[in-house]
């Protein structure tokens, strides 16, 4: 996923340029570029790396203008490298193009070019759209060309583009990838999203797929692909600026891992208006659809695949519906047996994934209604869906999720307890116990945040071998998986978390002195509790080192474990909102022992908005 920003102003935009992109960079890093009218040809200065080394070219050879684009790019077609990072012009530099996306019929386009004689500097598929709209607005009417342009083209697109015949105005297209226009005192913006412009704006429009615009002096003007002006539809922006700063953390991933507790807090306040009933307000689903579910199936990606997961056991043993999850990449190229009685639900914190937005076209293609638990208001997955609880996290900028996961789990026990409730499979007085305990939570979380130091202790002991192995069971397997991923995108030591009743099915022969085995075991209560200390004991006996997650005051765990970390008792369906930070922050210090960029991972990217 890449980032885009332009802006239209009446002093020098460059500035405002490389701050949009700063703010961007967590979408994709690997380099970066601007571009500007200039006295004759369009400018610009293009640099592989990080932002920091656009920067340096920019003290360099400085470009000034009241117009430009920007572009933070996270490569799909194309090493990165300065000749395939973006703003990508033709050859005569009379137009610039940024882009978010891909272009699936590029080698079609290409080849056409080619037969007309273009020459192409880079291996991407923006170059060729690039060439391919300069052809199409050589002559007559730049917006008709540009139309035109796009029409030809297939796949996702996010624009941003310039051109010579018009210095003082700034395009913008979107199909599938998100673009918000924004205005404010300093002028006119588009950015891939509005943390990007966060500072300079007050409106926004969230432009809609298949939508155009055109940024200048004048205004802004939005029209639909075939050239009829659109209303803009603008929507305050209520975000507060700290939201993009890391206030005092060292990064913004820790302070996201200290934020779940104000998250949390503020979700139940938010849906659980007085503590007592739960209200839902863009859920909008009546009583009578939700008692009419008869299956539910949950589709997303990475950590919210194992939030899905979580929601699976929570469903099923409070309401009394089956439930079926699956990966987006693999829903969407399978034959799912789904219709208008199975609820779709779709997690996602960006609601621009790729794999879960094609999956979600797909159920509503089979008459499937359709509700995300999503971050981002206005995102494409929330525009495609018929119900919502938001998660309501505010902006996070660690690539690697903490606070939106534990904000979906959340998300999944108020949906839970309130289907429970109205399909009469959870009496009153069960419901408001459950609902009192998730209250809590928070405070759970508080002091497994104030065991830290112990933690980054533990993580220093641990992360110099070859790998660790996750394991837990039930409501924990999936808080297994996710502790495994956050080790792995963050400290890039490898991880795998596994259901520990599996362990004797083949990863036991793994066990030996060199591999940490971090066990959530703070089930206390039942047969479960019991085998999950049994498995610990399979370790133990082969040598294994035990890191165990356990319960306040459970001295099961002593002398099997070479380090101990303490949870407050919860509920065990709760429990993972807790265990779960104290695996954040083992991964967390991990990665810091290790020395690996935590906010922004090699490789990575925010929202994978390709597939
Ligand atoms: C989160 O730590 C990961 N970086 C990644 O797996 C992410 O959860 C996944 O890409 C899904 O993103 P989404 O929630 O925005 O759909």
């Amino acid at each position: 996923m890449c980032g885009i920003v332009g802006m239209v102003g009446r002093e020098d935009v460059v500035p405002y340029l490389m701050e949009g992109l700063k703010r961007l960079e967590y979408r994709g890093y690997d380099s970066a570029g601007v571009a500007v009218p200039g006295p004759e040809e369009l400018q610009s200065r293009r640099a592989v790396g990080r932002l920091a080394a656009l920067e340096q070219k920019l003290l360099s050879s400085p470009l000034s203008a009241t117009c430009g684009i920007g572009h933070t790019r996270w490569a799909t077609h194309g090493e990165p490298s300065e000749r395939n990072s973006h703003p990508h012009m033709d050859a005569a530099k009379n137009l610039a193009v940024v882009h978010n996306g891909i272009i699936e019929n590029y080698l079609e386009l290409k080849d056409t070019l080619i037969e007309a004689g273009v020459g192409f500097l880079s291996d991407t598929d923006t170059e060729v759209l690039t060439h391919h709209i300069a052809r199409k607005t050589a002559d007559g009417d730049f917006l008709d060309g540009f139309r035109a342009a796009l029409g030809d083209a297939r796949g996702a697109y996010a624009l941003g583009v310039i051109h010579r015949g018009e210095p003082g105005v700034v395009y913008a297209a979107r199909l599938g990838s998100p673009l918000i226009v924004g205005r404010g005192p300093a002028g006119l913006f588009i950015a891939s999203d509005v943390p990007a412009i966060l500072p300079h704006v007050d409106q926004v429009i969230y432009l809609k797929d298949g939508e155009l615009a055109r940024l200048s002096e004048t205004g802004i003007e939005v029209f639909s692909l075939d050239g009829t002006p659109q209303s803009a539809e603008w929507v305050k922006v209520d975000l507060e600026d700290h939201a993009a700063d890391a206030a005092g953390f060292e990064t913004f991933m820790l302070k996201e891992i200290h934020e779940q507790p104000r998250v949390i807090r503020g979700l139940l306040e938010k849906y659980v208006p007085g503590g007592k009933e739960i209200h839902l307000p863009d859920l909008s689903m009546s009583d009578e659809v939700l008692r009419g579910i008869e299956r539910i199936m949950i589709v997303s990606c990475g950590t919210a695949y194992y939030a899905a997961m979580y929601g699976r056991l929570l469903i099923e043993k409070f309401t009394g519906i089956p439930v079926e999850t699956d990966l987006g990449s693999e829903f969407r190229y399978r034959d799912p047996k789904i219709a208008k009685n199975t609820l779709v639900i779709a997690v996602s914190q960006s609601g621009e994934t790729a794999d879960t937005l094609a999956s979600i076209k797909m159920a509503r293609g089979a008459g499937c209604p359709v509700l995300s638990i999503c971050n981002v208001a206005g995102s494409s997955l929330v525009r495609e869906s018929d119900h919502i609880i938001y998660t309501r996290a505010g902006p996070e900028i660690g690539v690697a999720s903490t606070k939106a996961f534990t904000a979906q789990l959340t998300a999944f026990a108020l949906f839970t307890l309130h289907a429970g409730k109205v399909r009469g499979e959870l009496r009153a007085a069960e419901n408001a116990v459950l609902l009192r305990e998730l209250q809590d939570i928070p405070n759970g979380i508080h002091y497994v945040l104030g065991r830290e130091d112990e933690i980054r202790e533990v993580a220093g002991k641990h992360h110099e071998g070859p790998s660790a192995l996750y394991l837990g069971r039930r409501f924990n397997y999936p808080m297994a998986l996710e502790g495994a991923l956050k080790n792995k995108e963050i400290s890039y030591q490898h991880a795998e978390g596994y259901a520990a009743g599996e362990m004797k099915h083949g990863p036991i022969a793994l066990i030996n002195e060199y591999l940490p085995v971090i066990c959530i075991c703070t089930e206390t209560e039942d047969e479960v509790a019991e085998k999950m200390i049994s498995n610990m004991r399979e370790v133990d006996a082969r040598g294994g080192r035990i890191i165990a997650i356990a319960t306040q005051g459970d001295t099961r765990v002593d002398g099997l474990a070479e380090d101990v970390i303490h949870v407050p008792r919860a509920r065990e369906c709760f429990s993972p909102l807790i265990n779960v930070v104290a695996l954040q922050l083992l991964a967390y210090y991990a990665a810091q022992a290790r020395g690996t960029d935590i906010d922004k991972p090699r490789n990575l990217a925010k929202s994978v908005t390709v597939e």
